[in-house]
C-alpha cells in the first residue's frame, strides 16, 4: 500500500524571525512511517520543523506552514492509498504577515490571527475509497470530541490521546490512545511506545483487508473467470493469484540492509537461489537440485493462511502444525489434484526433514536467516532478547544437511558475540 503520513507541527510567522507553533515533536508520525516502511509499504513522508533524523527509504517532503503542508497532501494524495494525518496543524495563523522584523514598541503590537486551513476538510472530497486516519489531541471530553471530529472530517479512524497525560502526547515517547472508528466502537490502548500505537495502526489498516494496489479501485475478476474453457488452467491460474499473497506475509527478519521486514516470498526466492549456488556443499552429492529449488519454493506457501511465526516464540508455535496443516488442505486444493499432490507432497517432505534433499533446504532454511541477522548487527535477536545458546540449538540440525554450511553457520554465531551482537547469557 501507499501510505501518505504528516507530521511534526506547521510553523506560521508573523515576521522573519517570529512564529506561532506547538509542542508537537514529529515522534508519533515518524513511528508511523517507519512502521508502515518495515511492513514493506510505501511511504510519503511530509514533516514540519523537527529535530527528528528523516527515516531511511522513506521519502520525505518538509514543509513549515499549514499552507505548505496543505500543498503537499494535495499533490501526493492521488497516489496514496492511505493518509494518516499526525500532523499538529497550527490552527491559526497572524492575519498579517510583516516581510520585516517587528520592533519593540512603547505598547505591544496587536496580533489578529485568521484560521489556517484545515486539511482533512480541504481533501475530504477526494476519499473515494482511500483510508483516512486522523488524530486528536485532547485535553478534556477526549472520545466525544474525537468522534466528532471522525465524523465531521469523514475519517476511517481517529486516534485519539489524552495530551494533558505527562506519559502521553507531546514530545515522549509513549502513548496512551483510544482507536475510534464510529459511535460506540472504540478499542482503548494500555500505554505503550509510539512505535507500537504505529504498528498497532498500520495493522488496523492491513486487517480492514486492503490489497495493495486495490485500494480505490474495484477487485479485478478472477483469471479463472477469463479460462474458463479450460477448468485446469482456470485452477493454475487462480492459485498463482493466490500465492501473490505470500508478498504480504512479513517475517521477523529485516533486509540484509535493514531498511525493512523481509516479506516471506522474498525469504523463499533467496533460498532457490542459495540452493542452485551452494549444492556443492550439501552432505550427500549428486542431491536432486531441482527437487530442493522447488520445496524451498514451497516450504512457506502454508503461512499464506497460517501467518509466520516468530522462531524463537514458544507460546506462538503452540498449535502452528494444525494450522498450517489446514492451510495446506486449503491452498494446495486450490490446483488441479495432481499438481496439488504434487505441491502438498514436496511441502510435507520438508517439513518431514528425512530425505537428503529436505535436510539441505532446511539446512538452506535455517543459514540464510543468520546471515540476515548477522548483517543487521544482531537487532532482531536483541530486540527479542534471543541468547546465543537458543540459536546454537535451533540451528544444529544444519549439519544434517551441509556439514560445511554449518562450520559456516558457528563461525558466524561465535563472531556475533564476540561483536556483541547476540548475548550469551539471560
Ligand atoms: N487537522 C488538519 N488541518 C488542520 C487542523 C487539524 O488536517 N488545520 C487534522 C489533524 O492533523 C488531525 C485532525 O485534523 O488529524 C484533528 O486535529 P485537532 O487539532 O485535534 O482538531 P481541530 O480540527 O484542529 O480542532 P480543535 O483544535 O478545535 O480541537
Amino acid at each position: 500500500m501507499r501510505f501518505l503520513v504528516t507530521a511534526g507541527p506547521t510553523r506560521e510567522f508573523m515576521d522573519p524571525v517570529r512564529f506561532i507553533s506547538n509542542r508537537s515533536s514529529g515522534k508519533m508520525g515518524y513511528a508511523i512511517a517507519e512502521a508502515a516502511r518495515d511492513r514493506g509499504h510505501d511511504v510519503v513522508l511530509i514533516s514540519g520543523p523537527v529535530s527528528l533524523a528523516a527515516p531511511t527509504g522513506v521519502a520525505m517532503v518538509p514543509v513549515v506552514s499549514a499552507d505548505d503542508m496543505l500543498k503537499a497532501v494535495g499533490g501526493h494524495l492521488d497516489a496514496s492509498d492511505v493518509l494518516v494525518m499526525a500532523a499538529a496543524v497550527a490552527d491559526w495563523r497572524p492575519a498579517r504577515v510583516s516581510d520585516q522584523k517587528l520592533k519593540k514598541l512603547h505598547t505591544s503590537p496587536e496580533l489578529r490571527l485568521e484560521a489556517t486551513p484545515d486539511i482533512l476538510q480541504a481533501v475530504k472530497p477526494r476519499k473515494g475509497k482511500k483510508v483516512f486516519i486522523g488524530f486528536a489531541a485532547e485535553t478534556s471530553g477526549l472520545e466525544e470530541e474525537a468522534l466528532r471530529k471522525l465524523v465531521s472530517k469523514g475519517l476511517d479512524m481517529i486516534v485519539a490521546n489524552d495530551v494533558s497525560q505527562s506519559d502521553a502526547g507531546f514530545d515522549v515517547d509513549t502513548n496512551r490512545v483510544v482507536f475510534i472508528t464510529g459511535a460506540g466502537a472504540s478499542e482503548t490502548l494500555p500505554l505503550m511506545s509510539k512505535r507500537d500505537v504505529a504498528e498497532r495502526i498500520v495493522d488496523w489498516v492491513a486487517a480492514r483487508g486492503l490489497a495493495p494496489g486495490t485500494c480505490g479501485r474495484t477487485p479485478a475478476p478472477r483469471f479463472g473467470n477469463l479460462a474458463g474453457w479450460n477448468e485446469r488452467l482456470a485452477k493454475q491460474l487462480d492459485f498463482i493469484r493466490e500465492i501473490d499473497k505470500l508478498k504480504l506475509v512479513f517475517r521477523r527478519t529485516l533486509l540484509m540492509d535493514g531498511t525493512r521486514f523481509e516479506n516471506d516470498a522474498e525469504h523463499s526466492w533467496h533460498l532457490a537461489m542459495m540452493a542452485i549456488l551452494l549444492k556443492e556443499h550439501a552432505n550427500v552429492p549428486g542431491v536432486d537440485i531441482a527437487r530442493v529449488v522447488k520445496m524451498v519454493l514451497v516450504h512457506d506457501l502454508v503461512e499464506i493462511d497460517a501467518g509466520d511465526t516468530y522462531c524463537y516464540d514458544v507460546s506462538g508455535n503452540v498449535g502452528k502444525a494444525d494450522r498450517e496443516r489446514e492451510a495446506a488442505t486449503r491452498l494446495f486444493g486450490l490446483l488441479p489434484e495432481d499438481e496439488g499432490g504434487e505441491i502438498r507432497a514436496l511441502w510435507e517432505e520438508f517439513e518431514a526433514r528425512m530425505s537428503s534433499e529436505a535436510k539441505f533446504a532446511a539446512a538452506l532454511d535455517r543459514v540464510q536467516p543468520l546471515m540476515h541477522n548477522y548483517s543487521t548487527g544482531g537487532s532482531i535477536w536483541r530486540k527479542h532478547g534471543v541468547r546465543c545458546r537458543q540459536v546454537l540449538d535451533r540451528n544444529r540440525h544444519v549439519e544434517e544437511g551441509s556439514v560445511v554450511l554449518w562450520r559456516f553457520a558457528q563461525a558466524l554465531i561465535q563472531d556475533a558475540v564476540e561483536r556483541g551482537y547476540l548475548e550469551t547469557e539471560g
